[in-house]
């Protein structure tokens, strides 16, 4: 495992430069990130290049022995390109370009800003793509599906609508836009759906808007990678990313590139509320099912956030390198941490580094040196990977559909892949979170939430799994859609019906009310949110409900189909349910679980085909202990161990 820091020379005076990169070399830091956001120092005049500096920066950071990634610094343009072409500001939904000064508000529809993006990254690739010392590049920073306006933009979605649906009468078809006199008699006449709260508007078209603001973002991507590829077929390009508002389909965003690499800020403050989810474990599983294979970490919490919003607390003692081992343990290999100097100036001077405004290393800058000795003892991780029986499926168009039709108070689509992983967890399972299109046949247990817009080739490949043996997990809001966003008229589950064995016979968003729900084993739980109120056909109720006119209608169903098994969860329950629920299906199974976890500590395995090895992370802020079954050897401390005791955000590694 390598750990890395993200560092801005061009913010700092030449004569930092040198003692930085000693400091570095000295506490054990092995990669630098570079560049992402220097375009006006790179180009500072319309075609006038100078690297000398980055010359200077990459070959200091080379003699300290650093391996560099280089940003490639799209998302800022020179104010001197804005000014000779204002077209390539976004616009806001008010029809006003947004003011620049800030980064990340360049069109990347606009042809002319393209050239440009595209004439940087060459000139970069061309200086230093065959440089020893540089060994990535990241294209662009936290790109996100756009919502730009302007009339570029808003061209291109008329047309990308036009070759989607063939003609104007299509669209007005596919949208059903009867509705409110919304039909459209000529195309000018469509707009992004941004003005208002997106829920007033079409839903088709949002969820179109949606698509083509998340293709528009991975074409960027495409074109840039195409483009440096061309003059340096070798290169290993990543892009990074977080999931915010507008995080366009990951899945096709590092499709054009060779890794996938998440910026990683786990809270530094545990909920009081012991059913808010905080661990970023979740996230992590996330971004390695992206590709299936080890990603990055390219930023990584190292002090007190802050700027835009106010400053959250410091990182308790522990969590620096807790946090980072945690990455490793769900799969990355190689954690970047943010930033290696705070800010000084700008915007971001509060989003603090390992090394605070004053300049004196502190608490947080020796637990990073720790950090970075102990990573150096880990290599024999780094041929290991995470093997899962366990599969959650994300589908960002599910996510994106109920954000923009918030189902019922406290109704939220990651919550639910959140509780099942969480409940999963608590039995040390590794869990993959992948896309509802790739290959299931190697998982023992599938867990597909709320599949709520139908998409016909996940459809099948849910289907096949079941039909070759699978268990499947499904839940509320499922076929309520069509690929169009539109509401499918059939009883719910809809496409789904025959699987679970069972139809949805009227539902009730109950929202913040609470209710119970009872299970075949006499077990009650709280559920709120959402109930359907399910009648079976081939399926057998696990548990039902307690309350109202649906007392004693199942909730919850168990249906066999094929060789498969359908289990269907028609209500949104607490923490316990789903630790139950899991415990259940794990032991139907046969999938080992470990019993007793203290609560907060997570278990995975990584191997490497011949040797497992087992880490334990204790993400909590009380003191654990747990007993192991036969003594095993820890590779952080070298030492054979039959008990682990776990202070707060420690992590141990042992070999099983
Ligand atoms: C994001 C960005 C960084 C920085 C951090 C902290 O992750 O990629 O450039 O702005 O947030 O604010
Ligand atoms: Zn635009």
């Amino acid at each position: 495992m390598k750990i890395g820091v993200d560092y801005y020379p061009e913010q700092w005076d030449r004569s930092f430069w040198e003692q930085d990169a000693a400091l570095m070399a000295q506490t054990g830091v092995k990669v630098v990130r570079i560049g992402e956001f220097a375009w006006s120092k790179l180009e500072p005049k319309e075609g006038v290049f100078d690297f000398e500096w980055l010359d200077n920066a990459i070959s200091v950071l080379q003699r300290f022995g650093m391996e560099i990634v280089i940003g490639v610094p799209t998302n800022c343009p020179p104010l001197w390109l804005y000014e000779s072409h204002p077209e390539i500001v976004q616009t806001g939904a008010d029809g006003k370009q947004i003011q620049t000064g800030i980064r990340g508000h360049r069109c990347v529809n606009s042809p002319v800003f393209m050239n440009y993006a595209k004439r940087i990254a060459t000139q970069l690739v061309l200086r230093y793509a065959n440089h020893p010392s540089v060994v990535a590049w990241q294209i662009d920073n936290e790109l996100e599906a756009s919502q730009c306006c302007c009339d570029e933009c808003k061209a291109r979605f008329r047309n990308w609508l036009l070759d989607k649906y063939g003609s104007l009468e299509e669209i007005n078809a596919a949208f059903g836009t009867s509705v409110w006199s919304g039909e459209y008699s000529s195309i000018t006449q469509i707009q992004p759906p941004n003005a208002y709260p997106k829920a007033w508007q079409n839903p088709a078209l949002c969820l179109d808007w949606f698509r083509f603001t998340s293709e528009s973002t991975t074409a960027f991507v495409k074109e840039i990678a195409l483009t440096m590829r061309r003059e340096a077929p070798k290169i290993k390009l990543t892009a990074n990313t977080s999931v915010s508002e507008n995080t366009p389909d990951l899945y096709k965003l590092f499709d054009e590139v060779d890794f996938v690499s998440f910026d990683n800020y786990p809270p530094a403050e545990i909920p009081k509320d012991t059913e808010e989810f905080y661990s970023h474990a979740f996230f992590l599983d996330m971004m390695r099912g992206v590709k299936g294979k080890s990603f990055w970490v390219m930023e990584q919490l190292s002090g007190p956030t802050g700027s835009w919003s106010p400053m959250s607390r410091t990182p308790k003692p522990g969590m620096i390198m807790g946090y980072s081992l945690q990455a490793l343990a769900h799969g990355a290999d190689t954690v970047v941490h943010f930033r290696w100097r705070t800010a000084r100036t700008g915007a971001e001077m509060y989003w603090h580094g390992l090394i605070d405004h004053s300049n004196v290393p502190g608490r947080r800058f020796f637990e990073f040196a720790e950090l970075c000795k102990t990573a150096s003892k880990l290599s024999v991780i780094d041929t290991t990977e995470l093997v899962s029986d366990v599969a959650i499926l994300y589908s960002p168009e599910n996510r994106f559909a109920l954000r923009l039709q918030q189902q019922s108070e406290g109704f939220d689509y990651l919550e639910q892949l959140r509780y099942f992983h969480a409940a999963f967890s608590r039995y040390g399972a590794n869990i993959d979170v992948v896309s509802p299109d790739s290959d299931l046949s190697n998982y023992k247990v599938v867990i597909a939430p709320s599949m709520y817009v139908y998409k016909k080739s996940s459809a099948e490949n849910i289907y096949r799994y079941v039909i070759n043996g699978g268990t499947l997990v499904m839940t509320n809001r499922s076929g309520v859609k069509d690929s169009n966003n539109n509401c499918i008229m059939e009883p719910l589950p809809t496409v789904y019906r025959e699987l679970i064995g069972a139809e949805i016979t009227e539902y009730d968003p109950v929202g913040k009310n609470e209710q119970t729900i009872t299970d075949f084993a006499g077990n009650k739980f709280v559920c709120s949110k959402w109930c359907d109120i399910l009648r079976v056909t081939t399926a057998k109720a696990y548990a039902e409900y307690n309350d109202n006119f649906y007392r004693c209608c199942p909730a919850v169903t168990m249906n066999r189909y094929c060789s498969g098994v359908v289990y269907y969860v028609g209500t949104i329950c607490k923490m316990d349910f789903y630790e139950s629920f899991a415990g259940n299906i794990m032991r139907q199974t046969g999938m080992p679980r470990l019993k007793g976890l203290p609560k907060g500590v997570e278990v995975t395995t990584r191997t490497n085909g011949l040797d497992d090895y087992i880490f334990f992370f204790n993400n909590s802020e009380e003191n654990a202990t747990i007993t192991l079954p036969k003594p095993m050897y820890s590779i952080i401390d070298s030492t054979g161990k039959d008990k682990l005791e776990l202070k707060p955000f420690e992590m141990e590694i042992v070999r099983k």
